[in-house]
């Protein structure tokens, strides 16, 4: 009898590090998964199938992954029959590595290759012996044979499996053909590839009829995404929000990662004019130095990336801008570094994602050029810049003192635990994406709220609700 037919459940494990991307497709494998007979534990110990998707952007993340592998050696080595798989990027990167350092994991599946997860879990308890799918390497072929290998993963989407039933993320491109000279992206996630503009509305519209509040879409360079159709016809992200905005239910568009170049005038008057998209663009500088940027092969210039921010500001005054840095990459002066530090004075970003150089076997940098910046500087300059950039979001947030935003509520707040009357601290965020904690009850979540502002850290409003007739009696509402 089949463990269908007995009504056992298998019991599945998964752990997800790396972007959202990651998060996205652990999503839609263990949608996959529970339509298969499997349900999900959060005890490594009950579990019958262990899985890890994985990210390979910097090495810190890889040592997590491994080191959990050689935690869960000892509980394959007791319980032989649970099976261990390693999903994402660094499958994709390392491969066979994976086996030979932990030669227990069963199978080893790329994000290109994900829809073959259980049929490769299966096989691999049949033939006794570990299965492997991967995609082709960016040279292993033409064009479209390589991107052909790495299969579009976006099956029918299941309410249960979000996090929250009110968010979701839509994927709108895979892959990336920047090629940073740092970066291991293009090489893991393969060639740049839009989806069509009629699947993904499809999907929204899914969404939303599931009950869905907010999508974000995903995509590396997510504001490059161009589709072409037969008839020569092109849709851009404009192109694609304007569609999204008229899905019944939805009520906020939110799109990662942008690169500056792709910051086209269309797409800052969508932003502007479509009430449904955030008012919040991510859009990684990298560096504020000419030559370092050049060496990333980041396409820009300093000057271009503040013509950027300073079209921004004009077209859309009220909106948050927050940026990706990396320190220490090779050949950073204290002079070089010392730009960076004044592109955060300047920009007054939101936030800044800070990170050390870590060089990625395979790309442009690690061939070419010395990672020469040592390990105490790189510390002290993300220490440095991060310092900077943390007085000015602070900074930024106590504007927001006696000012009521609109936050959509997301949940109870990480340090707190909602009492058995429903009520305790929720978190949600405004229309700019910052981060507003206050005390309601649970009921509130999914739904817009006023909140009046009475205290800011760097990272977080604090606030109290208000009654939606104190808005329309005048209380103003910033975003
Ligand atoms: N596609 C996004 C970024 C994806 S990776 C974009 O281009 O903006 C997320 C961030 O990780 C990058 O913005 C970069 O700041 C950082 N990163 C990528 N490769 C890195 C490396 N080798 N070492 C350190 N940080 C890296
Ligand atoms: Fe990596 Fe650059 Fe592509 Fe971003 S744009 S994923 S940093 S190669
Ligand atoms: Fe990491 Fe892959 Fe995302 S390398 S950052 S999980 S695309």
């Amino acid at each position: 009898m089949s463990d269908a037919e007995t009504n056992v459940k298998k019991k599945l494990y998964i752990e997800t590090v790396g972007c959202q991307m990651n998060v996205l497709d652990s999503e839609l494998v263990v949608g996959k998964l529970r339509g298969e007979g499997y349900e999900l534990t959060d005890d490594i110990r009950q579990a019958d199938t262990i899985l890890y998707n994985t990210c390979s952007v910097r090495q810190h993340a890889e040592d997590k992954i491994y080191s959990a592998l050689g935690r869960v050696r000892r509980l394959k080595e007791r319980r032989p029959e649970v099976s261990i798989g390693v999903l994402g990027c660094m499958a994709q990167k390392d491969q066979d590595l994976i086996l030979k350092r932990a030669p227990f994991v069963d199978v080893v599946v790329g994000p290109g290759q994900l829809g073959r997860v259980s049929e490769l879990l299966e096989r691999a308890k049949e033939e006794h012996a570990p299965q492997m799918a991967v995609s082709l390497p960016r040279s292993g072929g033409s064009r479209d044979t390589v991107t052909a290998s790495f299969a579009e993963y976006d099956p029918l989407r299941e309410p249960a499996m979000r996090p929250n039933p009110f968010q979701a993320f839509v994927r709108i491109m895979m892959g990336c053909d920047k090629f940073c000279t740092y970066c291991v992206v293009p090489s893991v996630r393969g060639p740049e590839q839009s989806r069509p503009p009629d699947v993904i509305v499809a999907e929204a519209q899914q969404l939303a009829h599931q009950g869905v509040k907010e999508i974000t879409l995903l995509g590396q360079t997510v504001n490059s995404y161009k589709y072409q159709e037969p008839d020569g016809r092109h849709t851009r992200l404009s192109d694609l929000l304007l569609r999204l905005h008229d899905i019944e239910g939805l009520a906020r568009i939110k799109f990662i990662t942008n690169f500056p170049n792709d910051m086209t005038g269309d797409l800052l008057q969508a932003v502007r004019d479509l009430p449904k998209v955030s008012r919040y663009l991510h859009v990684p500088a990298q560096s504020g130095c000419d030559e370092m940027l050049k060496r990333m092969k980041r396409l820009y210039t300093v000057a271009l990336y503040d013509d950027m921010l300073a079209r921004i500001r004009e077209t859309v005054p009220d909106a948050a801008v927050s940026s990706d840095f990396i320190v220490g990459f090779c050949g950073e002066t204290e002079e070089s570094f010392q730009k960076s530090v004044r592109l955060v004075e300047r920009a007054r970003f939101k936030n800044s994602f800070i990170f050390k150089y870590s060089p990625r076997q395979g790309t442009k940098a690690d061939l070419l050029f010395n990672d020469d910046v040592p390990e105490d500087v790189k510390k002290q300059r993300n220490n440095d810049l991060l310092a900077v950039q943390t007085a000015i979001s602070r900074e930024d947030n106590r504007r927001f003192l006696g000012q009521t935003v609109e936050v959509l509520v997301e949940g109870p707040s990480k340090t707190s635990e909602l009492g058995e009357d429903g009520l305790g601290q929720l978190v949600g965020r405004t229309w700019c994406d910052r981060i507003v904690v206050f005390e309601g009850h649970e009921r509130l979540v999914g739904s817009f709220v006023p909140v009046a502002v009475d205290d800011a850290s760097a990272v977080t409003l604090f606030g109290r609700v208000v009654t939606t007739e104190a808005v329309s009696a005048g209380v103003p509402v910033a975003w």
